[in-house]
């Protein structure tokens, strides 16, 4: 048989994806988290996994799938949130912007598993299925209702899951986790009917927002909330050390993601020292630019006396906290540390 005839669509599907393999996997497990410091890594859209320094693994919003791949159909589903929201009837762009970073089948310890709504881009099936297969048999699923329902609907075993409220603090070893109020007000119009003239009221039983509190600091993780007066009472309540937050360029029509402008309020209210947008990686037709942040950031912080700084990261990077807090931008590991131990091989020294 020629070469030609075993290369295969599936072949080059196995062979190319995900476009990261098991790297960032054995990054994360081999990292060792000093004491007085914790590690986070950004997995793509809200997706985040925090090491404490006592390698407890918190896996926030991690999601492995993508958008539209055709365009064959037309129109949105007569209920889709972008429609509810919109009016808008057209299939909307959104196609995957950013590669896949983690295998979730190479998954090897996690301690939670946490989820802050059930829209498709936050919760994930590949994920839960490996986990149930390849980790401690005690791993929590922790969600609000309707995350927990999507869990229920994979397959995961009803006592493995743990609703969660506003206001409910959850011990996982040296973590905390406060879950607090959502602000996601796409969230809060997905309905499967109409709903004009309806008040809802069940924001708590769609999206929360998460703090986690390791003992070198707390993260806070506002899923795709918008942009709320209340992040400042948040920010009295809480001590809140680094603070991330869904940005993205709003098509005409839309109010879906923060601004830079919200990303920089968010900051100040909650009174965090570092903050992260993220989200905006991931959908083409919300693709920003973080750079809009760092400069508006500049224009004015001494106006408004800032007390945080922004940090720009990129999907598959890595942060500690506080080692990296003053950074203000991610680059990937540029390599070649250890050039010249050998003698280069090369004819002579001159065309170096
Ligand atoms: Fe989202």
């Amino acid at each position: 048989m020629s070469q030609i005839d075993g290369i295969t669509r599936e072949k080059w599907i196995l062979g190319a994806f995900p476009e990261w393999g098991t790297w960032l996997n054995e990054e994360i497990d081999q990292e060792v988290v000093a004491p007085g410091t914790f590690a986070m890594w950004w997995i793509g859209c809200t997706g985040l996994w925090v090491k404490s320094e006592n390698s407890t693994n918190i896996a926030i919003d991690l999601w492995f799938g993508n958008g539209k791949r055709s365009k064959k159909t037309t129109e949105m589903e007569k209920y889709h949130q972008m429609r509810n929201m919109t009016g808008g009837r057209m299939t909307q762009p959104n196609l995957r912007a950013a590669p896949v970073v983690y295998d979730p089948f190479a998954v090897t310890t996690v301690d939670a598993v946490l989820s802050t709504h059930y829209h498709n881009d936050h919760i994930d099936p590949f994920f839960a299925a490996a986990v149930l297969k390849n980790c401690a048999p005690d791993v929590p699923f922790i969600g609000p209702k309707k995350s927990v329902e999507k869990w229920l609907s994979y397959g995961v075993p009803a006592d493995r899951c743990k609703t969660v409220v506003p206001g409910d603090v959850i011990k996982i070893k040296d973590c905390e986790i406060v879950i607090l109020d959502s602000f996601d007000r796409t969230c809060l119009v997905t309905a499967d009917e109409d709903i004009k003239g309806v008040c809802p009221t069940d924001m708590d039983e769609k999206a929360v927002n998460y703090l986690i509190k390791t003992p070198a600091g707390s993260i806070y993780h506002s899923g795709d909330s918008h942009y709320s007066t209340y992040y400042a009472k948040h920010g009295k309540d809480h001590k809140i050390d680094v603070a991330l937050g869904s940005y993205g360029e709003n098509p005409a029509g839309n109010q879906d993601k923060m601004t830079s402008v919200d990303v920089l309020r968010m900051a100040e209210a909650l009174q965090c020292k570092v903050v992260i947008p993220f989200h905006y990686d991931v959908w083409t037709n919300f693709k920003a630019d973080p750079a809009e942040i760092t400069m508006l950031y500049e224009f004015k912080k001494y106006a408004l006396d800032y007390k945080f700084v922004p940090f720009i990261w990129d999907v598959g990077g890595k942060f500690v906290y506080p080692n990296d807090m003053n950074k203000r931008q991610y680059h990937y590991r540029r390599g070649f540390e250890d050039c010249f131990t050998d003698e280069p091989n090369v004819p002579f020294r001159s065309i170096l």
